[in-house]
């Protein structure tokens, strides 16, 4: 196996991109995929969203592994890893994170310590999602330099024009000189409230600024009070609400990515016949 690395990236918070990790994860999952969820943001949402309440009580997080590797100290490749009951393993996060990001700074390598974890665990899974937290700091730089692709989640109750762009330029800048390789799979539309016109001019937008450019995913994910309550249920949508909207949306995100996988992969082997 050799892994496909997806960050989950927005500089913005609030848009999704936590909910969006752990049920692209599970849904993945739910496809026989092996999936290794990697929390990037010291706030530990993701960690505390897939039922580990008390992130800051973890005793090995990506916190501790990336100190290990910053000094130099060997670690194996499961450590720290948290085995959800949905079928996925999940590397999480704490306050401890956020020391990370200032200790970052000042040493060698610094955009790819996070790579180097990856690269070493990799092999063990069909995809390693990255949840990011909602600055464009050293941590989500070494998301950016570790990962394969991005999905950029965009909350549709606001104009986020501004804010894309700024991303979209760190991306390129990340290509440029850490990561030329980095793919954008798509932009995902979230919060979708279709009652509202507000909502379908802002993915219409959307779809016409950006559309010619970025793949913009065309499964859109409904706002829904099912998908905020799933946080507290420490499960996913597919467990919380089979039926409803949402685990259809998320099911069909799933489906799109495989397909963006898939296409990738007859791309290099067309290219090494
Ligand atoms: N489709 C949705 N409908 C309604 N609420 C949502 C939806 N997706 C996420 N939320 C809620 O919105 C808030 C922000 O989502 P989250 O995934 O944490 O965003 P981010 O990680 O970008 O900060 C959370 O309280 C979450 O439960
Ligand atoms: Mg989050």
């Amino acid at each position: 196996m050799n892994a496909k690395i997806i960050a989950v990236t927005n500089q913005k918070g609030g848009v999704g991109k936590t909910t969006t990790c752990a049920n692209l994860g599970i849904g993945l999952a739910l496809s026989g995929k092996k999936i290794l969820l990697i929390d990037d943001d010291p706030q530990g949402s993701l960690s505390i969203s897939l039922g580990y309440s008390y992130p800051d009580k973890l005793t090995t997080t990506l916190s501790t592994i990336m100190s290990k590797i910053i000094t130099d100290i060997k670690f194996q490749s499961n450590e720290g890893i948290l085995n959800h009951h949905e079928n996925i393993s999940l590397l999480p996060a704490n306050i401890e994170l956020s020391g990370m990001e200032v200790s970052l700074v000042n040493i060698m390598s610094r955009e790819t310590i996070l790579k180097q974890y990856i690269d070493k665990v990799r092999n063990q899974y069909d995809f390693i999602i990255i949840d990011c937290m909602p600055s464009l700091g050293m941590l989500t730089i070494n998301a950016l330099a570790a990962a394969d692709s991005v999905i950029i989640p965009v909350q549709t109750q606001y104009l986020p024009a501004k804010g894309l762009e700024q991303l979209l330029q760190t991306i390129s800048k990340v290509r440029r000189q850490i990561n030329p390789k980095l793919k954008i799979d798509g932009v995902l539309l979230t919060m979708v409230d279709n009652r509202t016109n507000f909502a379908k001019d802002i993915c219409s937008l959307i779809r016409q600024t950006y559309g010619n450019n970025i793949n913009i995913f065309k499964t859109e994910i409904p706002y829904s009070i099912r998908a905020a309550e799933i946080s507290a249920e420490g499960k996913s949508i597919f467990s919380h609400d089979p039926k409803g909207k949402v685990a259809l949306a998320y099911k069909n995100l799933t489906k799109e990515v495989l397909e963006i996988e898939k296409l990738c992969k007859k791309h290099k082997s067309d290219i090494i016949r």
